[in-house]
């Protein structure tokens, strides 16, 4: 069953990752690429543009609902809230690399309860509503998603990111220095909201990020969930969308990288 709100997030999704598709080959003259906080945390015309159809197409579907994406829409609602990212993986998409995502979650009362992660060069949909699964539409199929069954962290790809403030706070680097003695190997793709994705179909094992927003894992972690895997802060603490040190992993692997990184 597909209810309303994956209906409407998928489409605003597609849509959203036509523009982002249409504008990858492009110099970063034309994406007028920017620099937010400092020169590692980019924004181009994409970014956007693409929060702008995304909330076009939410507010016209759901006139009290709730808004905010990162590029500053700010929508007071009812108990409903969406969470949006309308490029996730900025730096990736400047410079042309095909790894990035859009990310649009919704929470009722807090709890999130349906998600969408797109990846528009590959057009994978990954969709997940609270109790019904999680899914991996593509070409007009469907495929249910499953984390994998690894079961130590040596035997599993391990995700992170680096943080925005990562030179002056070196924030992270010991985490990720005591993982590449540990893990099978570990990768930094740049997407969060993908890592999360590729958690949930069970590519990697695990990911963990200091320092996000809500709107980089609220669709994903509720992916995370629904496909079997666990999400938590990075000490262990329970998890929900205001949470900015996420750990989120198979489940299996979960209890040792919790210590792997409260030891690093
Ligand atoms: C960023 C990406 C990156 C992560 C950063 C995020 P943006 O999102 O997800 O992988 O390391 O923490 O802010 O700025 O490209 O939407
Ligand atoms: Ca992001
Ligand atoms: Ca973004």
């Amino acid at each position: 069953m597909v209810s309303d709100f994956i209906a409407v997030a998928e489409r605003a999704a597609r849509d959203a990752g036509e523009i982002l598709n249409t504008m990858l080959p492009e110099t970063q003259l034309v994406k007028e690429v920017a620099f937010k906080r400092n020169p590692t945390d980019l924004v181009t015309r994409a970014d956007r543009e693409a929060e702008e159809i995304i909330v076009r197409t939410l507010r016209s579907a759901f006139t009290s609902h709730g808004i905010l994406g990162e590029e500053g829409s700010r929508h007071a609602g009812d108990d409903y809230q969406w969470y949006i990212d309308p490029l996730d993986g900025t730096t990736n998409f400047a410079h042309g690399l095909p790894l990035f995502a859009v990310s649009i979650g919704l929470a009722l009362r807090g709890e999130m309860i349906a998600g969408v992660v797109y990846h528009p060069p590959s057009e994978e949909m990954f969709v997940a509503e609270r109790g019904g699964g999680a899914f991996l539409r593509q070409n007009g199929s469907e495929l249910a998603l499953k984390v994998s069954a690894v079961a130590t962290v040596a035997d599993g790809v391990v995700a992170t990111g680096l943080p925005y403030d990562i030179r002056e706070t070196g924030r992270n680097s010991a985490q990720i220095a005591a993982l590449t003695r540990v893990a099978q190997e570990v990768r930094i793709l740049g997407a969060a909201a993908l890592h999360l994705a590729y958690v949930a179909a069970g590519r990697l094992e695990c990911f963990w990020e200091p320092g996000l927003n809500p709107w980089d894992v609220a669709a994903g972690s509720l992916l995370v969930e629904e496909a079997g895997g666990r999400v938590s802060d990075m000490r262990g603490g329970a998890f929900h969308v205001e949470v900015s040190d996420v750990l989120a992993t198979n489940g299996r692997v979960h209890e040792e990288m919790l210590l792997l990184l409260a030891t690093a």
